[in-house]
């Protein structure tokens, strides 16, 4: 007997990545055809398939699909043809939702197979397409899970949702977070002082951790530091950081921060030692 029609309406669905969907037009072991709906700033993980080759064809939207080394932009009415054992990964940096049809023979079983990365190169050059925004509660859960990982709270002072919340309707506060091109969150800043004084502290900088170690720090605390010197009255600039963080202090010191005693008006963490950036460094560039 002939199969029935069937439409996104009658398909069976699923989500991914929450926002995602994916209505499964054909789903058998040896072929499987899939409308996929991905909106705006949404992209997939980079994978493989071991014997599945798929092909993409675009109804709206523009994708961009990496495939390898390569990165393609696939427009409406078009398609590109994925071979197996290829690693790729749609993503949609367009304004507009992607609508495509992904076919895939024989059906890819179980989960493709996903390596983990990091961050840096995974997002294919993060410190080139990154940029400053100041931060929304949207992001704060981004923002505290960066507090929360190993190797990272005993280094800070107070924090969590509700400090954070607090900080973001404070004037004296300015709250940034570091994004990629996709609008992630990768890392986030706070500067205190910002609104016409001549004393500015960069209160908190902390990089997602499966980003650090890739020229992040750099690049934000570079930001920072424009933002701190915008002020026309602005003379000092300073901050504290734990006598044990051998990392961010090293950071600071490339950065043209001197360790200084602390002067009376400077609160600093329990084992915080007072660095200062001395105005006759020029910012370094994040390379
Ligand atoms: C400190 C922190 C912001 C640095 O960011 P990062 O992205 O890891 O740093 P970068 O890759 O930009 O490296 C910048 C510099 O930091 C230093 N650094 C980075 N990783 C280091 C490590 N493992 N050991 C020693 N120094 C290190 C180096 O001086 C490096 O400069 P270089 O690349 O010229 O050698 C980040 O590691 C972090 O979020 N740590 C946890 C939170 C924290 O300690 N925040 C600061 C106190 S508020």
């Amino acid at each position: 007997m002939a199969p029935d029609p069937i439409s996104r309406q009658t398909a069976r669905q699923s989500t991914w990545h929450e926002v995602c969907r994916a209505f499964h037009l054909v789903d058998r072991t040896d072929l499987t055809v899939v409308h996929e709906h991905m909106p705006s700033g949404t992209a997939a993980q980079p994978h493989t398939h071991d014997r599945g080759r798929q092909f993409f064809y675009v109804l709206a939207g523009t994708g961009t699909m990496t495939l390898g080394r390569r990165e393609v932009q696939v427009p409406p009415e078009s398609g590109i043809e994925v071979p197996p054992r290829t690693r790729h990964f749609m993503r949609n940096d367009g304004d507009d939702d992607l609508e495509m049809i992904v076919v895939t023979t024989p059906r890819a079983s179980g989960t493709p197979h996903v390596r983990d990365r990091p961050l840096g190169r995974d997002r294919g050059g993060l410190v080139v397409g990154s940029h400053l925004r100041q931060t929304r509660p949207s992001d704060l859960a981004a923002v505290v899970s960066f507090e929360e990982a190993m190797d990272t709270s005993p280094f800070l002072g107070q924090g969590g949702h509700d400090w954070h919340e607090q900080a973001l309707q404070d004037p004296d506060l300015e709250h940034w977070v570091l994004v990629d091109r996709l609008d992630r969150v990768i890392a986030f800043g706070i500067l205190v002082g910002v609104g016409g004084g001549d004393v500015v502290e960069i209160r908190r900088m902390v990089v997602a951790p499966e980003g650090r170690g890739q020229g992040l720090g750099r690049l934000l605390l570079r930001h920072l530091l424009e933002h701190a010197l915008a002020g026309p009255r602005v003379r000092r600039v300073w901050l504290d950081v734990s006598a044990d963080n051998t990392r961010a202090r090293s950071l600071y010191r490339t950065f043209g921060f001197v360790e200084k005693p602390p002067p009376p008006d400077a609160t600093l963490l329990e084992n915080g030692v007072y660095m200062e950036w001395g105005d006759t460094h020029r910012i370094p560039s994040s390379r």
